[in-house]
C-alpha cells in the first residue's frame, strides 16, 4: 500500500512537534507533502519558525513549510504561552532554522495541492486552530470533494474544556473556522481531549524517550518535561497529554483508537460556551452524523509505536 499523502496544518507547540516527528519518521505509511503553519499556541511568526526547527531536528529539510493565517476568521487571536512557553517550543535548546519558509501562502498551497493531486488522495491533518483549512474551503469550495479525509486534534465532550470550562483550545481560538470545517461534508475524524488526556507522558514513558539517546529522543523528553507543567497543575495528570501525535498515530495504526460516528456541532453564538464541540455521543438528536469522534486509546500501544518510530530519526 503506498504511503498516505498528507498536509500537516500546525501551531507548534511541543505536542505538534512530536506529531510532526512521528509523521516524518514513518515514510512507509505517511508522505508529508507539506507543512502549513497557523497562529495558535504562539503567533504565526513563531509557529512558522518552530515547524522548520522540527523539520531540521528530524533531518527532513526537503519538506516545504508555508506560513498561513496569522489570526482567526472573525475573532482576536488567543495564544497559549502559559502552556507552551514564550517560544512555543520551550524545553530543549534547539537552533534557529536555516531552511527558508516556502514562498506563497499556506492557504494557496492547500488549494493548489488538492487541485493538483488525484481527488480523494490527500488527507488534511490540522493540529491547531482551523483558520487555514476554513479559509481554503471558503476560497475554493470545490476542493472539499477532493479531500480524502480530515484527521484533526480538537474539541472535547466528556472531558469538557481546557481553555474555558466548555471549550478546547484549537476550536475555541477559531470557532467560526471549526464550524465551516464541520459543515463541509468532508470525512472527518476528531481526536478530542477525551482521547488525548489518556495519552499521558508518564515518567517511565519520558525516560524511554530520553533512553533513545538521540537528539530527537532527548529533545522530545525535554519538550514533554516542560509541557507537562500545565496539565499536572490543572488536572493532576500523571504527565503531559500528547494531543497532536494522536492524529499522526491514527494514520499509522487506526486500531489504537475507538470512537463513534456522531453529529458534532460548534458553539459560535454564546460567549459562555463559545467553541464548545457539541457531540451527540448518545445520538439523542436527529442531527446527521458528520464526524468520527474518538473516545478511547490503547495508550501503551500508542507509546510503543511513538517510541519505536522516534528511534528511527
Ligand atoms: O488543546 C490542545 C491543542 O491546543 C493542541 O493541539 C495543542 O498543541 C494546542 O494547539
Ligand atoms: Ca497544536
Amino acid at each position: 500500500m503506498p504511503p498516505r499523502k498528507i498536509i500537516i496544518d500546525t501551531d507548534p507547540g511541543q505536542d505538534d512537534a512530536v506529531a510532526i516527528l512521528l509523521a516524518l519518521a514513518s515514510p512507509d505509511e505517511i508522505d508529508v507533502l507539506g507543512i502549513t503553519a497557523v497562529a495558535g499556541n504562539v503567533p504565526l511568526d513563531l509557529t512558522a519558525k518552530n515547524a522548520r526547527i522540527i523539520c531540521e531536528l528530524a533531518g527532513k529539510t526537503d519538506v516545504p513549510v508555508f506560513a498561513g493565517c496569522d489570526r482567526p476568521l472573525g475573532r482576536d487571536l488567543v495564544t497559549a504561552e502559559h502552556v507552551h512557553g514564550k517560544t512555543g517550543l520551550d524545553g530543549p535548546n534547539l537552533p534557529d532554522p536555516t531552511m527558508p519558509l516556502s514562498d506563497g501562502h499556506a492557504v494557496d498551497f492547500i488549494i493548489d495541492t488538492l487541485r493538483r493531486e488525484e481527488p480523494g488522495t490527500v488527507t488534511l491533518c490540522p493540529l491547531g486552530p482551523l483558520s487555514n483549512i476554513a479559509t481554503a474551503l471558503q476560497r475554493a469550495p470545490e476542493i472539499a470533494e477532493r479531500v480524502q479525509q480530515i484527521v484533526l486534534m480538537g474539541g472535547a465532550y466528556f472531558e469538557v474544556g481546557n481553555i474555558t470550562p466548555t471549550a478546547e483550545f484549537n476550536i475555541y481560538v477559531d470557532p467560526d473556522a471549526a464550524e465551516i470545517v464541520m459543515k463541509s461534508g468532508i470525512d472527518i475524524v476528531i481526536m478530542p481531549l477525551d482521547v488525548t488526556h489518556k495519552a499521558l507522558v508518564t515518567q517511565a514513558r519520558n525516560d524511554a524517550f530520553r533512553a533513545l539517546g538521540t537528539p530527537v529522543g532527548v529533545a522530545v523528553a525535554e519538550m514533554t518535561d516542560f509541557f507537562e507543567r500545565f496539565d499536572k497543575e490543572k488536572y493532576g495528570s500523571a504527565g503531559a497529554p500528547l494531543h497532536d501525535p494522536c492524529v499522526t498515530a491514527y494514520l499509522i495504526r487506526p486500531d489504537l483508537f475507538t470512537g463513534r460516528h456522531v453529529n458534532v456541532e460548534i458553539e459560535t453564538g454564546s460567549e459562555l460556551t463559545m467553541g464548545m464541540t457539541v457531540a451527540d455521543w448518545w445520538r439523542v438528536s436527529d442531527r446527521p452524523a458528520n464526524a468520527t469522534f474518538m473516545g478511547d486509546i490503547d495508550a501503551d500501544g500508542f507509546f510503543a509505536l511513538l517510541t519505536d518510530r522516534l528511534a528511527r530519526l
